[in-house]
């Protein structure tokens, strides 16, 4: 028992002192200066040739962060599909083949060097500004984890949410309700599945079939979409009718009431969350600069220990 708290608090005291771990700009100024440039090149490819990947990238360092720290746990493969990337918030996750070219390309320069953790951080930046958002210099030194399991996906934050248990999931992190508010606004690009907002839709609630704060044209459009008790696996929408583009379209649409989920909607419910969200409705400038700031701030949550040499096996 003694020897278990001992292992608990240490790894508690671990876990703070990762989280102010040693990331800087300059990490692979000696060791790997092209690295980054690398990755920006294999990205550019990929979206050129596939529009939905650098959403892909960008949600799958979010989810790569929110569990166990950004350390490349979510790349894991696993043999009885028991890894993160297998756990039940999968839908859309995809693209791992770029990480993996990047990397490719990145060994081919420097071997054993940089983490994949990190080339997932370049990837989601890359992916942001060649959708037309912010640029922002990414800390690095992160180092890759060893352990990926599905059923810690139970701990991502869900779409149903309402605002207090948004805010406990980031405040875990000790990410703040205004990094919640600019870090939702990655949700200006890219696909849903239908399973992620049929709560709204249909048997909302005891007095209600479709949540009230639903805009009834789009809510008559999704329900087209998306019909109760559909067995259609792939039916959605996008994001955002401007999906490729990475824009502040995402706070204009929760300000009419249009955007896809419950935890998007939830921003609008608090006098301080809906104040943001009328600013970066009203400013691109101030969301992009937000943005950019709340992700140097979720990417520096660290966690893992080794530099692996294939991004979907550790060492
Ligand atoms: C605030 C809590 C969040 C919740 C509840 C949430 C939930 C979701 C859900 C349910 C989907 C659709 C999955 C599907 O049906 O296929 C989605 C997609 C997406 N999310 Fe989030 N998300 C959150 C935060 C974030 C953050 C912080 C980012 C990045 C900064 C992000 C980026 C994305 C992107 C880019 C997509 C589209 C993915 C694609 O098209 O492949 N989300 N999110
Ligand atoms: C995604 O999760 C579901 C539910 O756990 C699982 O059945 C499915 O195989 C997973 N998909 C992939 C690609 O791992
Ligand atoms: C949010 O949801 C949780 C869990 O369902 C519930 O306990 C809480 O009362 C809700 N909070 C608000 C403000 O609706
Ligand atoms: C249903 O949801 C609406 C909108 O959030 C709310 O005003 C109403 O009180 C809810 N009804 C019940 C029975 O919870």
């Amino acid at each position: 028992m003694a020897s278990i708290v001992a292992l608990l608090s240490s790894l508690l005291v671990f876990s703070i002192i990762s989280l102010g771990n040693a990331l800087s700009s300059n990490y692979y100024e000696k060791t790997c200066p092209q690295a980054e440039n690398a990755v920006t090149q294999v990205v550019k490819k990929a979206s050129m040739a596939d529009k939905t990947v650098p959403a892909a990238l960008l949600r799958m360092h979010f989810h790569d962060c929110f569990i166990r720290g950004c350390d490349a746990s979510v790349l894991l493969n696993s043999k009885k599909s028991s890894a993160e990337k297998n756990g039940p918030p999968n839908q859309s996750l995809h693209a791992f083949y770029v990480i993996d070219d990047a990397k490719k390309a990145v060994e081919a320069i420097c071997p054993g060097v940089v983490s994949c953790a990190d080339i997932l951080a370049f990837a989601a930046r890359d992916a942001v500004v060649i959708a037309g958002g912010p640029y922002w210099d990414v800390p690095k030194g992160r180092k890759d984890g060893r352990v990926s399991k599905a059923s810690e996906t139970t701990q991502l934050p869900g779409p149903t949410f309402n605002l207090s248990q948004l805010q406990k999931s980031f405040s875990q992190r000790g990410l703040s309700m205004a990094d919640l508010v600019a870090l939702s606004g990655g949700h200006t690009i890219g696909f849903s599945h239908c399973s992620s907002f049929n709560n709204r839709l249909h048997n909302f609630n005891a007095t209600h079939d479709v949540d009230p704060t639903l805009h009834p044209t789009i809510a008559a459009n999704l329900k087209a979409i998306c019909p109760l008790n559909s067995r259609s696996k792939n039916a959605g929408t996008s994001m955002d009718p401007s999906s490729t583009t990475f824009d502040n379209n995402y706070y204009k649409l929760i300000v009419q009431g249009k955007s896809l989920f419950s935890s998007d909607q939830a921003l609008f419910t608090n006098p301080n969350t809906k104040s943001l969200v009328l600013q970066y409705a009203n400013s691109k400038e101030a969301f992009f600069k937000a943005f950019a700031n709340s992700m140097i701030k979720m990417s520096s949550i660290t966690g893992g220990q080794e530099v692996r040499k294939y991004c979907w096996i550790a060492n």
